[in-house]
């Protein structure tokens, strides 16, 4: 793809959306939805909201003001049901500018305002009757639009505005697994939107999806590197994506593979401080920014479930982080240097892996270094406590990373709204500066004044025509842009948001949909793995569930590893009786935790091994409590299938029926988690199910002769 055709497509696209819209306007009238538009549908607003809004004006000329041009002629026309024009007038309703394109902006002396609000925010005012949008630049005023846009979707008020908005974060960014074959590491939803196809649109929707809730870098392959991607064939594919993803304030980054010097530049060693290979590293460097000027930097998975890094040089972490960031220092690149790294020791805990192997280096990374720590210490379990990290690096800087694909949650068939589990763990309270010291606190720079800050999510995205293989998991990267921009918004207001967006304005219908969402998480957490159970998944694909598997050459990529099972109770020990890495925690941490009678129950059985008649608050023993939580998930599921039936009529036809199609298998699902779960737990603690949970249909044989499938 060149960029002179990938521009080309912008431009063409963007005319051909217009009169798309004026069609839909025409027909009037409400069809079925393949969900490929996502939150963005600018469908016809109720009577009720369609503002007085005639006429828009943007000031400015570069390619993002073209985007903002054709983005709000197509949002506004579609919302309002009126062709709008745009123009560049002074008097319209609504006014796009910066101060240095606009007059009128300019006019409204609010220089320092804007200074403050950084080059990515803006403010939105309504001035004697005219809706003001205005930045420093193309794309704070790109955000403004998509901001305004949304104010309409959500049918807000229009006549009082005072908006001033910024990113709480600089790094808003999704991580794609992507291989070289096209295929994507954990991805449920088709293949890879750029490695094997040209799909220049789908690239534009791709990236006005993300503009629109304010994602601005894109790390385009595997963490499990190739060394092929870092070739000059395939650096100019990447150099033609950048440069469709600029006008959308969208950065390109690449995850490189640590032993590329060898791979690809036919040297004897990989070793950090070999200076050879620091000269590879800094002539790539400048190839990369050479095709590319505004290239991010480099994500980099090293020493990690067998791939190469610095530690296969006797180095450290710190010696190849620094290494590559000073390759990428000249250009103003950066290096997220990742902590999923776990050993295997005999007797060790994984879940203290990354701490042992990291926090010793805290205050040793260069300063366009960031550690890039995933939300918990396992990995991305339907539940975990916050990763110990978060509460023990205040010279470092730490940037989450979550995951917005299911890998363990059900991949694309189970329905869960991720914002509260990530409200969850940003809420976390590490007590690294005393009470309050959130993990937002930590990660936006509030606690340690870092200057570089940032939060990645693992894309569910993939070429399926919904984007996401499951219309209502669009959700989920609506809701980690949304969270990215602002790490203390609130899960019910970005799920009443994207379901106004995305699904319909029937008021009773987004109340119901949004107790759906939010009740989502703790559903299925409690049909898979309650109480603070983990990694109870099937080897390899991680859909069902297999607590009994024991095969695996590691002992910890074995659930038995994990529950820990046995004649007296379950649960793994992580206290001072046992692996106690509770410790890494803060004292005030360790001590709740540590201590069966204060740890939250939610995490009962990932810090204690707890007897199975031990009394918990319900007044039930904890075999009972274990029983009725997995059967709590089952009725859940049942009960929203039953709800989600009541709401054909209100959402399209081809949605709705999509819908109910996913939440059978889904109750399909939760009934075998139960069942083969309380099965096989059953056959330690010998009890009876308690009254209410309902029988396996099978013997545990069966569900350990064949996986659930997909
Ligand atoms: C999990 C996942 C892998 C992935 C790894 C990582 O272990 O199963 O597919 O590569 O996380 O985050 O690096």
């Amino acid at each position: 793809m060149s960029h002179v055709k990938a521009l080309k497509a912008q431009k063409v696209f963007l005319y051909s959306l217009n009169s798309f819209v004026l069609l839909v306007l025409f027909c009037g009238c409400v069809k079925a939805d393949d969900g490929y538009r996502l939150w963005l549908r600018y469908e016809p607003l109720p009577a009720r909201s369609r503002s007085r809004i005639k006429t828009i004006s943007v000031q400015g000329q570069s390619a993002t003001f073209d985007v903002i041009r054709s983005e709000l002629s197509q949002g506004c026309s579609g919302l309002l049901g009126r062709t709008i024009e745009v123009g560049n007038r002074d008097d319209a309703s609504v006014v796009v500018g910066l101060p240095q394109t606009s007059t009128l902006v300019r006019n409204l002396k609010w220089d320092a305002e804007l200074k403050r609000l950084g080059p990515e925010g803006f403010r939105i005012r309504t001035v004697r009757n005219v809706i003001v949008i205005a930045s420093t630049t193309d794309i704070g005023a790109l955000y403004g639009a998509f901001y305004f846009l949304r104010l309409l979707q959500t049918e807000q008020p229009l006549d009082h505005l005072q908006i001033d908005q910024r990113p709480a974060l600089k790094l808003r960014l999704l991580n794609h697994w992507d291989n070289l074959d096209g295929s994507i590491e954990r991805g449920y939803a088709g293949k890879s939107l750029w490695m094997n196809t040209d799909n220049d649109r789908r690239l534009i929707d791709y990236a006005r999806a993300n503009a629109s809730i304010g994602i601005n870098g894109s790390v385009l392959n595997n963490v499990n590197a190739n060394s092929e991607f870092l070739t000059a064939k395939y650096l100019q594919k990447f150099a033609a994506i950048a440069d469709v993803f600029r006008p959308y304030g969208i950065r390109v980054y690449l995850s490189p593979r640590f032993s590329a010097p060898i791979e690809l530049g036919r040297l004897p060693t990989a070793d950090p401080l070999d200076p050879a290979v620091i000269e590879w590293w800094k002539q790539k460097a400048d190839e990369i920014y050479k095709l590319i000027p505004d290239f991010g930097g480099f994500l980099v998975k090293a020493n990690s479930e067998g791939q190469p890094g610095p530690r296969t040089y006797n180095r450290t972490h710190a010696d190849g982080a620094n290494m590559l960031a000073a390759a990428l220092a000249p250009h103003h690149g950066i290096v997220m240097w990742r902590a999923f790294v776990y050993d295997l020791k005999p007797g060790y805990d994984r879940a203290g892996a990354a701490y042992e192997e990291l926090q010793p280096f805290d205050g040793k990374f260069a300063p366009n270094v960031l550690l890039q720590v995933k939300n918990g210490p396992i990995d991305f379990q339907p539940r975990e406590p916050f990763h110990p990290l978060f509460g023990a690096m205040p010279r470092t800087q730490l940037m989450p990373e979550l995951q917005i694909t299911q890998e363990y949650l059900g991949f694309d068939n189970h329905f869960v709204f991720l914002a509260t589990m990530w409200r969850e763990f940003l809420d976390s309270d590490t007590y690294a500066r005393g009470r309050g010291s959130t993990v937002s606190r930590v990660v936006d720079g509030s606690l340690y004044r870092q200057r570089l800050t940032g939060i990645a999510g693992v894309a569910n995205t993939g070429t399926d025509r919904n984007w996401t293989g499951y219309d209502l998991l669009q959700a989920n990267w609506y809701a980690f842009g949304r969270l990215a921009w602002n790490p203390n918004a609130s899960a019910q207001q970005i799920a009443t948001e994207w379901t106004r967006m995305t699904l319909t304005h029937d008021v009773r219908a987004v109340t119901t949909i949004v107790g759906l969402m939010l009740g989502s998480h703790e559903a299925v957490v409690n049909y898979m793995t309650p109480l603070g159970l983990h990694h109870l998944f099937w080897g390899g694909h991680h859909y069902g569930p297999a607590p009994w598997w024991d095969t695996e050459k590691r002992d910890d990529w074995n659930p038995v590893y994990y529950h820990k099972a046995d004649a007296f109770g379950i649960g793994f020990d992580r206290t001072k009786t046992g692996s106690n890495t509770v410790s890494q925690y803060r004292p005030e941490v360790a001590r709740q935790f540590g201590r069966i009678d204060t740890c939250p129950e939610k995490y009962l059985l990932w810090f204690h091994h707890v007897p199975w008649n031990f009394m918990l608050r319900s007044g039930d023993a904890l075999w009972d409590e274990l029983a009725l939580h997995y059967q709590s998930g089952v009725d859940w599921v049942r009960s929203t299938r039953a709800t989600w039936a009541t709401l054909s009529g209100v959402i399209d036809p081809e949605r709705h029926a999509a819908i109910s199609k996913k939440l059978a298998i889904q109750e399909r699902d939760a009934v075998w988690w139960r069942d083969a779960c309380l099965l096989y737990f059953q056959s330690f603690s010998k009890e009876p199910l308690p009254p209410g949970v309902e029988h396996a249909a099978k013997p545990l044989s069966e569900y350990k002769a064949k996986a659930l499938d997909w």
